[in-house]
């Protein structure tokens, strides 16, 4: 098969490195990839934005399966776009259609199939202007601190978590003013919950479903979790609090509604979800879905994966995942990203990166670089993952840590103190 995938960062790369190694596969394209996934395949410099720019690279490579890799197209309809062409309709493609696709584009939307199909969440209210004096009173009847959301796709940027009421009422007002443009003429005021945090993936055809690993992120900038919140510094799978006796109250009470959920309310949905969970108390709860896989969480999560993933999206895309089991590898996996100085405030950009050939023992995954005269250089906040297998993910991040030493540009940071909470 001849495959594309869309996006151009670390997750990209992982699951190109990962697609490589299946026998069905002819030949690997990445659109428009990056200089890490320039040596798995043919990166096309096609602004994925414009899916009729997809569409002709589609056709000219003759590509027989998409895996989309970050939730925007997905949001604005390439499923549907592709379905509804002639000259495309025989393409498979990973990631939901339009109608999927909103459990990550309108948190409004996630709340209330989480509501009407008695998935555990955060109590909530959705404001517009037009009840905004609800929504004050909403927020006097709970709890601080206050968790405010826009309604929209915001780049990852669209949650406040604010201390006081008075700050949490004006913030109400200005997200409704268009803080986060159209994406916040909507917010949902959530409950806060207490626990920690765990990503949960699994890959559905619509109608049955497999799971992947489980993985941990480290959302903050600094060391102990503090600072502002990223694209993520890092992550860990397994995880040591989500035992089997949490994993089966997550497929029970989470994973096994939303899949019937989605069959009852008949959203077209092939591909990844990802459910991010709070656990409270031993209590799973779903603080948000992802229509696609987790950056970087798939950078740790993939090198757990044993079986042929391409095989398991080929029958994702035929409704024949029912028929399918996954192998997943007991050993710990764990990937540390490094970042520009100054991320995710301002930052540089261009820095020569050096020491990478030197690396043994862990795989590097490119998130954030760009060749220049033959020089691999900084392009991005976060620059490149390095992942590591272990026996337990203190050896894992043994070996990650000892690379990311290796690896040389002016301001490099990372995170050293991974898994601390663990
Ligand atoms: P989201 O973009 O929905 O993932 O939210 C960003 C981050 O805000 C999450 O990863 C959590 O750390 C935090 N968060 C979101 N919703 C809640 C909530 N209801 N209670 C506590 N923390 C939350
Ligand atoms: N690591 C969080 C995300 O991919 O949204």
């Amino acid at each position: 098969m001849n495959i594309l995938i869309l996006g151009s960062g670390g997750r990209e790369h992982a699951l190109g490195w990962k697609i490589k190694q299946s026998p069905k596969l002819k030949k690997l394209f990445f659109a428009p990839g990056n200089p890490g996934t320039s040596e798995l395949g043919l990166n096309l410099p096609v602004d994925i934005t414009s899916f009729e720019s997809v569409k002709k690279e589609v056709l000219e490579n003759e590509i027989d399966l998409m895996v989309v890799g970050p939730e925007v197209p997905l949001v604005e309809g390439i499923h549907d776009y592709f379905a509804n062409d002639i000259d495309l309709q025989h393409v498979q493609v990973i990631g939901p259609k339009k109608s999927g696709a909103q459990l990550e584009g309108s948190k409004d939307f996630a709340k209330d199939f989480m509501k009407r199909h008695g998935i555990p969440t955060a109590a909530y209210l959705t404001v517009t202007p037009e009840n905004l004096d609800e929504g004050l009173s909403f927020l006097e009847k709970l709890q601080p601190p206050y968790v405010l959301k826009a309604d929209g796709l915001a780049a990852g940027k669209g949650v406040l978590i604010v201390g006081s009421l008075a700050e949490a009422q004006q913030s109400l007002k200005e997200m409704l003013g268009g803080m986060f443009g159209e994406a916040s003429r909507k917010v949902v005021i959530e409950e806060f919950l207490t626990g920690v945090e765990v990503s949960v993936f699994v890959l559905t055809d619509g109608k049955d479903y497999l799971l992947l690993p489980e993985a941990k992120d480290y959302k903050r900038i600094g060391e102990g979790d503090t600072g502002l919140n990223t694209g993520g510094m890092g992550a860990i799978s397994p995880v040591p609090f989500a035992g089997k006796a949490f994993l089966k109250k997550v497929e029970e009470t989470i994973i096994q509604p939303t899949i019937q959920g989605i069959r009852e309310d008949n959203l077209e949905y092939t591909g990844f979800i990802f459910f991010g969970l709070m656990n409270c108390n031993g209590e799973p709860k779903v603080i948000e879905y992802n229509v696609r896989m987790g950056d970087p969480e798939t950078e740790a999560v993939i090198l757990r994966i044993k079986s042929d993933l391409l095989e398991l999206l080929e029958a994702a895309a035929e409704g024949t995942l029912k028929e399918k089991t996954i192998e997943i590898d007991e050993q710990s996996a764990v990937t540390v990203m490094l970042v520009s100085g100054g991320y995710p405030g301002d930052f540089e950009k261009g820095k020569v990166i050096s020491g990478y050939d030197q690396v043994a023992g862990s795989l590097l995954f490119h998130a954030g670089t760009k060749l220049e005269f033959g020089k691999l250089k900084t392009n991005g906040g976060r620059v490149i993952a390095v992942s590591s297998t272990g026996a337990t993910f203190h050896e894992a991040l043994k070996k990650s840590y000892q690379n990311a030493a290796l690896i040389e540009y002016e301001k490099k940071y990372f995170r050293t103190d991974l898994g601390f909470d663990l």
